[in-house]
C-alpha cells in the first residue's frame, strides 16, 4: 500500500482548526482509496516565535526536506509583525524549495452564489498561476536616517529571465491541459518602466513557443475590473507574485468566500518538497471558534494528493465538496450556514465514505 510522508504546519489561527478537519478527510480518501499518510506534526508558528523569538524550531526549512509534502494551514498572528511570521516561516519555505508556482484555481461550485448578478458556475473558471519565489517580494532594499523627516526607504523588486520565463511556460503548458488553451498575462507596463515591458516582452517570446494557445493581456488595474464584469473572459492567468496575490483573492470572493479556495506552491520538477496551503489566512477575528471554513483546506489536501499521483483519491474529494455544497444543508458562516468546522469535515468524510471509489470526470 502506498504510503505518504507529509510534514504538517498547522500554523496560527483557524490554521489550528482546518487541519485537523482536512486530515480527516484525507484519511478518510486514503482508506477507500488505498494509501496512507503518515502526518508528521510541526508546532510552528507565533506562539512559538512568542516563546523563542523564532517561527520555526530546530533545522527549520531543512527539517522538511526528506517528506513527499508540506501540507500548512496559515501563518500570522496579531502580537507578531506580518512582515517577521512571514518571512519567518512560509516565505523561506517557498524560496528554499524554489515552489517557484502557486497554482490558485478558482471555480464557482453549483448551488453557491456568487455576488456577481446574473453569473453561474460556467462563467467562474480560470485558474492564477503566480509567481512565488521573486517579484514584488524580495528583501532587497533597505531604510536610512530611520525616524527622522530625511527617513528613506528602497524596496527592489527582482525580475530575472528565468524565473518569468519559467512561470510563463507552466501557466502555458497548464493552459493546454485545458478545454480552451488561453493564457492571460497580468501587466502594469503603462506605470511600472523597467520590469514590466520586460514582463510584456517575456510573454511575447514564450507565448510563440505556444502558438496553440490564446493569448491577451491587460494591465492589472483593468484586469481587476474584468474579473468581476467578465469572468468568463479568463482561463489561465499568469502574473507576478503581488499581482498573483491580488487576484488569487478577488477570485474566490467571485466563487462564494474565501474559505472555499485551494492553493498549491509548487516545485514543478519535484527536486524539492511542494507546499499545499489554501489561499486564506489565520482570520483572527473567528479563529478559537471552530467556525471557519475547512473546504478551502480540504481542496487543497486534494491538490496534494493529486501531486502525489493519487488523481482518482483528488477527484473523489472534489466530488465529495462539490456534493456537499449543492446539497447546501452544513455550510459554515461564510456561506450562510451556521455550522462548524468539524461538521463540514464529517459531512464531506461520510460523502466520500458512502460513495466510495469515484472514476474521476472525464
Ligand atoms: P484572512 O484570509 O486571514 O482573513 C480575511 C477575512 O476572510 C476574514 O474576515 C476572515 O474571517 C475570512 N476568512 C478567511 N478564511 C476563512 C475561512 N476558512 N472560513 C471563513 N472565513 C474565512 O486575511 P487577513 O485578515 O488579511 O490576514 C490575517 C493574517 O493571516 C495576517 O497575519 C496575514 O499576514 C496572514 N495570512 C497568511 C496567509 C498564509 O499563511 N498563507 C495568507 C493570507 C494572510
Ligand atoms: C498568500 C498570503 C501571503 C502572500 C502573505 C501572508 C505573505 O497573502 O499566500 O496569499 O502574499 O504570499
Ligand atoms: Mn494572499
Amino acid at each position: 500500500m502506498a504510503s505518504y510522508r507529509i510534514a504538517v504546519i498547522p500554523g496560527d489561527g483557524i490554521g489550528r482548526e482546518v487541519v485537523p478537519a482536512a486530515i480527516h478527510v484525507l484519511e478518510a480518501v486514503g482508506r477507500v482509496h488505498g494509501f496512507t499518510c503518515e502526518w508528521t506534526q510541526f508546532d510552528w508558528g507565533c506562539e512559538l516565535y512568542a516563546r523563542t523569538g523564532r517561527m520555526m524550531s530546530g533545522g527549520g526549512v531543512e527539517e522538511l526536506r526528506g517528506f513527499d509534502a508540506v501540507f500548512l494551514g496559515s501563518v500570522g498572528f496579531p502580537g507578531v509583525a506580518d512582515h517577521l511570521s512571514l518571512w519567518g516561516l512560509l516565505i523561506p519555505i517557498r524560496r528554499t524549495f524554489d515552489q517557484y508556482v502557486n497554482l490558485r484555481p478558482v471555480r464557482l461550485l453549483p448551488g453557491l452564489r456568487t455576488p456577481l448578478a446574473n453569473r453561474g458556475p460556467r462563467d467562474v473558471d480560470f485558474v492564477v498561476v503566480r509567481e512565488n519565489t521573486e517579484g514584488e517580494y524580495s528583501e532587497v532594499g533597505g531604510r536610512l536616517y530611520r525616524g527622522t523627516a530625511n527617513e528613506l526607504v528602497i524596496q527592489q523588486a527582482i525580475f530575472t529571465r528565468r524565473g518569468v520565463d519559467r512561470v510563463m511556460r507552466y501557466a502555458f503548458e497548464l493552459a493546454r491541459t485545458r478545454s480552451v488553451p488561453h493564457v492571460t498575462s497580468a501587466t502594469k507596463s503603462n506605470g511600472i518602466i523597467h520590469s514590466m515591458p520586460f514582463w510584456d516582452e517575456r510573454f511575447a517570446a514564450i507565448a510563440a513557443e505556444y502558438p496553440d494557445v490564446r493569448t491577451d493581456q491587460y494591465h492589472i488595474d483593468i484586469l481587476a475590473a474584468h474579473l468581476v464584469q467578465h469572468p468568463d473572459w479568463f482561463d489561465v492567468i499568469v502574473a507576478s507574485n503581488l499581482f498573483g496575490d491580488i487576484l488569487s483573492d478577488i477570485g474566490p470572493a467571485l466563487a462564494g468566500s474565501i474559505g472555499l479556495a485551494p492553493g498549491a506552491n509548487i516545485n514543478p520538477e519535484r527536486i524539492h518538497p511542494s507546499m499545499f496551503e489554501p489561499v486564506h489566512g489565520s482570520a483572527p477575528d473567528i479563529a478559537g471558534q471552530g467556525i471557519a471554513n475547512p473546504i478551502g483546506q480540504i481542496w487543497t489536501g486534494a491538490m496534494m494528493l493529486d501531486h502525489l499521483g493519487e488523481s482518482t483519491a483528488a477527484a473523489c474529494i472534489v466530488t465529495g465538496i462539490e456534493a456537499h455544497v449543492d446539497a447546501g444543508q452544513v455550510l459554515t458562516r461564510d456561506l450562510g450556514g451556521t455550522a462548524t468546522t468539524e461538521d463540514v469535515a464529517r459531512e464531506i468524510v461520510a460523502r466520500i465514505e458512502q460513495t466510495g471509489v469515484i472514476e474521476p470526470p472525464h
